[in-house]
């Protein structure tokens, strides 16, 4: 089951519950959400108040990418606001253990990811525990860069790791996809697509439906 994540990145900040609407009618079941802190990734985006007000406006499932450091500071602002799944990289933290604990005990999916340069071998000691790994196909920190294929050598890894020990993650894709490189992400073995320029910048309800016509494929 392939699942479409519209980033509201980029969208109009003023109008976020009708950037949420949109996408719901096209289709979409989950909404991406990054936030950045200017100290892990050099700009800043949103945090957990603009998370709660998502909360209450939508019922898509809230997909949260936390690029920020240290993110066990703040894990219990993110659950407490309506996080779904919330996703942290393994370079920002010491803490992985205690952060995947914490998101399970609160009933809530957790993710890992890591930047382009980050080796996937990276991810290994908490694969067996996450329910999601997200590939990065641009550096994090803004929406509208370029994709970088050869990123996609790490789904292919995940899914046969996946695959070989019996796991059950789903592999997020996040960074540059559009109507052109989609089919190249889901031939990888990713099945959650995150797409923020390619939806918003143009008839978002129209553009999340295309999109969700190739994952049904
Ligand atoms: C980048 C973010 C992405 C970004 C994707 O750091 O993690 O989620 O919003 O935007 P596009 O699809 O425009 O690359
Ligand atoms: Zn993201």
């Amino acid at each position: 089951m392939n699942i479409l994540s519209p980033s509201i990145l980029a969208a109009d900040f003023a109008h976020l519950a009708e950037a949420a609407d949109m996408v719901a009618h096209g289709g979409a079941r989950w909404l991406h959400l990054d936030v950045m802190d200017g100290s892990f990734v050099p700009n800043i985006t949103l945090g957990a108040p603009v998370i709660k007000s998502l909360r209450r406006a939508t019922d898509l499932t809230l997909d949260v990418h936390l690029m920020i450091d240290r993110p066990e500071r703040y894990l219990d602002d993110f659950m407490a606001a309506g996080a779904d799944i919330i996703t942290f990289h393994v370079e920002s933290t010491s803490a992985g253990d205690e952060i995947i604990r914490r998101i399970h005990a609160a009933g809530k999916r957790v993710g890992i990811t890591l930047k382009p340069a980050t080796p996937v071998e990276a991810l290994l000691p908490y694969l067996p525990m996450v329910d999601m790994a997200l590939v990065m196909t641009v550096e994090p920190g803004f929406g509208g860069q370029s994709f970088m294929p050869e990123q996609l050598e790490k789904a292919r890894f995940l899914a046969s790791y996946k695959e070989r020990g019996g796991h059950a993650y789903d592999i997020e894709v996040d960074g540059g996809v559009n109507m052109r490189n989609v089919r190249q992400c889901l031939a990888a073995g990713v099945n959650v697509i995150v797409a923020g320029s390619s939806v918003y910048k143009g008839d978002a309800l129209k553009n999340a439906s295309e999109f969700m016509k190739v994952l049904g494929e």
